[in-house]
């Protein structure tokens, strides 16, 4: 018999329908297709109906002693939360620097002093797979307690083939184990490593002509990123290795305009990239060029938070129609958090979007900037049975009432993983 999961009753119910084929911009992305009274049918991990709990109940009057009711009475039901860029995988924390940045130092001045990036890959190359994969799991846990059921999920803490393999085969174990899927990215270029300080092209090299063959080779990673920043990668160098992985079939995605401004906006549209993330200090011709191709801006302002830094100007990015995601950044360096849920407070409070446009930021949108949008980030029959329950009673209340876990009850491919906030114990969390 099929395993069928029946939630009933929402107060609202947030379908996003109608999102599937491309991502929301300007005034769609407060479209949230909210159904009162709101009821889900899944089967098999699939959803087979979305509509008002009177209409389900009468569809599917002969099968209702088949399905474990979930009854979200007065609660707010939304597509599974996506995280569309973390850094997931990696050792270590690193709150001595956090230290340090609050007396005054800079982030990139402590990561030039070989901290930061640099501190993380230390620890990363000395773990084992073991640790990694335990860190790692423990995090997507906390994910998933926070409403979040897809994380993508970036290397980069290698800076030599060797780590950067580890990291990408974690993510893969983690994909394989783990309920949540992970959607992996090779950002082999990160940062530069202190040995090729003086022939930064060499590394470039490296990374295109020996690690990018070997990661889609190996079937590793869908993306390829790349940390486009002054003193980092040049536009330039971006472009070449973006390129390269494109040639390889890894789609682009680019860390741009985070710290200083540097055009990384322009290329991401010029490439032809999935997404252009960070874009704190994004200029206007790049927000319309990003506008013009459909790229996704991936708004970080955790990431913001945590820097002290102004946050990107997300309001001037919906205005002039770039479609615009949100994600935690989740790293250990300039965004140590796994509530996305927080972040949209902060999408919110910091970069004047609406609580409305958070929710599309953090679903669909979110789904998009990591190619899934036909198959998760809105609620329509057909996509998975990816779904959060809040315990509150609309979904304005989730960006109102700020620093409180609301997650009730997580659902991921029709299996209930998260209830009255706990995880259902740990062992039925794996996917096999
Ligand atoms: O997205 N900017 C580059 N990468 C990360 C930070 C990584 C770290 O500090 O460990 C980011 O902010
Ligand atoms: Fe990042």
């Amino acid at each position: 018999m099929s395993k069928v999961i029946f939630i009933r009753n929402a107060a609202q119910l947030v379908t996003l329908q109608g999102s599937s084929d491309a991502p929301l911009v300007k005034e769609k992305m407060s479209e949230l297709g909210i159904i009162e009274n709101g009821s889900v049918w899944i089967e098999d991990g699939v959803i087979c109906a979305v509509g008002k709990d009177a209409e389900l109940l009468s569809k599917y009057a002969g099968r209702l002693d088949e399905a474990e009711v979930v009854d979200a009475t007065a609660k707010l039901v939304t597509p599974g939360l996506v995280d569309p860029h973390t850094h997931l995988v990696f050792a270590g924390s690193r709150e001595n620097e956090f230290n340090m940045r609050l007396q005054g130092a800079a982030y990139m001045e402590i990561m030039n002093a070989g901290g930061g990036i640099h501190a993380t890959t230390r620890r990363t190359q000395a773990a084992s797979h073991e640790e990694l994969f335990q860190e790692g799991f423990e995090r997507l846990n906390q994910f998933l307690r926070h409403g979040v059921t897809t994380v993508e999920a970036k290397s980069g803490y290698g800076m030599e083939w060797e780590t950067e393999l580890k990291q990408l085969e974690v993510a893969k174990l983690l994909n394989e184990k783990h309920v949540i899927d992970v959607v992996s990215t090779f950002m082999g270029a990160h940062a530069i490593p202190k040995e090729y300080k003086e022939t930064p092209e060499e590394f470039v090299r490296l990374v295109i002509e020996e690690m990018i063959p070997k990661v889609a080779e190996m079937g590793l990673a869908e993306f390829n990123d790349v940390f486009c920043e002054h003193g980092v990668f040049t536009p330039e160098q971006s472009r070449k290795i973006l390129e390269a992985g494109r040639r390889y079939g890894l789609t682009p995605k680019i860390h741009a305009d985070e710290i200083e401004p540097y055009e990384g906006a322009e290329l991401a549209a010029e490439v032809g990239a999935i997404s252009a993330d960070h874009l704190l200090r994004a200029s206007e011709k790049g927000m319309k060029m990003m506008a013009e191709k459909g790229v996704v801006g991936v708004l970080l302002p955790g990431t913001a938070y945590f820097l002290m830094a102004d946050s990107a100007n997300a309001r001037k990015m919906i205005d002039l129609g770039v479609p615009v995601a949100l994600s935690t950044d989740c790293n250990p360096g300039s965004s140590p958090t796994v509530s996305l849920p927080f972040i949209m407070n902060l999408g919110c409070l910091k970069m004047g979007m609406t609580p409305s446009e958070v929710i599309t930021a953090a679903t669909i949108n979110a789904a998009h900037a990591i190619n899934r949008g036909s198959e998760i980030g809105s609620l329509e029959v057909g996509k998975k049975g990816d779904v959060t329950i809040f315990n509150v009673g609309n979904y304005m209340k989730l960006q109102y009432s700020y620093g409180v876990n609301h997650t009730d009850t997580v659902i991921k491919s029709g299996k209930v993983v998260v209830r009255g906030g706990h995880l259902i114990e740990e062992l039925s969390l794996s996917k096999n």
